[in-house]
């Protein structure tokens, strides 16, 4: 706990960004379907420029990311987005980069045998996400400050699979500075990215106990001008396994195309290939959180959330469908614990990877060297009482 605290406090510190000030607005709106317009826009400003984030679960859950320039406002037209309508939302001025994930589907896997390859499931079906029910964003839900922002919504269906009171929750959040997630897998914060975090609670599956899930995720990209590549890029970096998350080895990055590492107007979705099988995260409660499809490229057919009428709207973009699945071949399947985790983060420019500080080698290094001090003393302990005894012994042999 204390180490944990001392890692946080050192990250917190060794950040180099300039911080990033929050403000929230609400927009709600009540359709005669009962389908709450749960729309939270979220302004992060710093001194150079803005971020503004919208956070949505309308029709389906889907956010937009987008950095300005400080004088440039935004119109949002709640009625427009309500019916679909081009328009909805405006900058004043062009966007100096922008990007935005749509989930788009959720699978049920079945399986024969204990497996966890998409690709050896028996049958896959598609529960219908865009006939969940979501809560309002309310001040229940939504918490704001100038410092952080997050909106945690739950949503329902009367589809089987909830029928045990089971529940998609979705957590949207961000922090105007650098640092690591307060839950795991410990993402890192920069303020130019946003977390979202799905956690699928109690479902159940009717004909099977082998169950898994799985969701289809499309990421929106804005091409630069002299960018003809439509597809994202694929990177995964090892890491080292941290404090934070012990037992981790690497992270994905799905970049934009074109990407380039110096480059602002990129966009980036990063996260660690683990999703969490309990409340309570460690090593034996993590499974795979499995790409399991590459960088394909398609386009929007159909519009189906908030970011996707945006982007729709906007000339050279690029969208990559990309699908995940959660478990590991012996884990005894979703069904096991009805819990399953998951967290990635969305932003523009690059993404930041938890990397130690010279804090932190000084830290472990000082921690090493009073270890091996410590043995060393202890070693020369044992030798002296152990030939103290020796003489004893030999005293002892001699009064007999
Ligand atoms: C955005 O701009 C378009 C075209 O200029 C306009 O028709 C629309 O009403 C604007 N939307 C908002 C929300 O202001
Ligand atoms: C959601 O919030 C809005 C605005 O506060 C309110 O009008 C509406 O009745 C609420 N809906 C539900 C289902 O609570
Ligand atoms: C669902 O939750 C409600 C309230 O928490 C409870 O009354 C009900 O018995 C639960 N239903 C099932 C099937 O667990
Ligand atoms: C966040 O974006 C700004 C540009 O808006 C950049 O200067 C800064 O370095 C970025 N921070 C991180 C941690 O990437
Ligand atoms: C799932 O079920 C467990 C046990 O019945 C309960 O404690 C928990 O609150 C439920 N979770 C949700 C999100 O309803
Ligand atoms: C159970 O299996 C039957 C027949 O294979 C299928 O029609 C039905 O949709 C399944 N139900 C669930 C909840 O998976
Ligand atoms: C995701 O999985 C579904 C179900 O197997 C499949 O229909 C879809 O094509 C996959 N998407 C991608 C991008 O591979």
């Amino acid at each position: 706990m204390c180490i944990r605290l001392l890692f946080v406090i050192i990250l917190s510190t060794s950040a180099n960004g300039s911080k990033r000030h929050l403000s929230c607005t609400t927009y709600h709106f009540q359709d005669s379907g009962n389908d709450n317009l749960n729309l939270v826009h979220v302004k992060a400003d710093s001194s150079k420029d803005t971020i503004h984030y919208i956070w949505s679960t309308y029709n389906l859950p889907s956010v937009i990311v987008s950095r300005t320039t400080l004088d440039t406002e935004v119109k949002l037209d709640v009625e427009k987005f309500r019916t679909f309508e081009d328009g909805a939302l405006n900058f004043s001025k062009n966007p100096l980069a922008f990007t935005g994930l749509t989930i788009s589907e959720l699978f049920q896997l079945s399986y024969q045998n204990d497996d966890a390859d998409i690709d050896n499931a028996i049958r896959i079906e598609r529960l219908s996400l865009q006939d969940f029910l979501w809560n309002n964003a309310s001040y229940e839900s939504l918490k704001c400050s100038d410092y952080s922002a997050s909106l945690e919504l739950k949503g329902t269906s009367d589809d089987k699979a909830f029928s045990n009171n089971g529940s998609f929750k979705l957590q949207f959040s961000v922090i105007g500075d650098e640092e690591a997630a307060p839950d795991s897998p410990h993402l890192i914060y920069t303020g130019n990215s946003t977390q979202i975090r799905i956690n699928l609670e109690n479902l159940s599956s009717q004909n099977s106990s082998r169950v898994r899930y799985g969701l289809e995720l499309k990421m929106f990209s804005h091409l630069a001008a002299t960018c003809s590549d439509m597809h994202c890029k694929l990177d995964t970096s090892k890491v080292i396994s941290d404090e934070f998350s012990p037992g981790i080895f690497s992270e994905i990055d799905i970049l934009s195309p074109c990407f380039k590492a110096d480059n602002e107007k990129g966009s980036f979705l990063t996260w660690k290939p683990v999703s969490y099988t309990s409340k309570e995260p460690s090593v034996q409660n993590s499974a795979d959180a499995k790409l399991t499809s590459t960088c394909s490229s398609t386009s929007i057919s159909q519009i189906q959330s908030v970011a996707e009428l945006y982007f729709n709207e906007e000339k050279n973009i690029a969208v990559n469908d990309f699908n995940v699945t959660f478990g590991t071949k012996g884990d005894g399947f979703y069904t096991k614990t009805e819990y399953t985790s998951w967290s990635l983060m969305i932003g523009t420019g690059v993404s930041v990877h938890y990397k130690l500080s010279i804090a932190v080698i000084v830290f472990i290094t000082v921690g090493m060297a009073s270890l091996l001090i410590f043995l060393v003393m202890g070693a020369i302990y044992y030798l002296v009482r152990w030939i103290r005894r020796k003489d004893d012994d030999l005293l002892l042999g001699d009064n007999s």
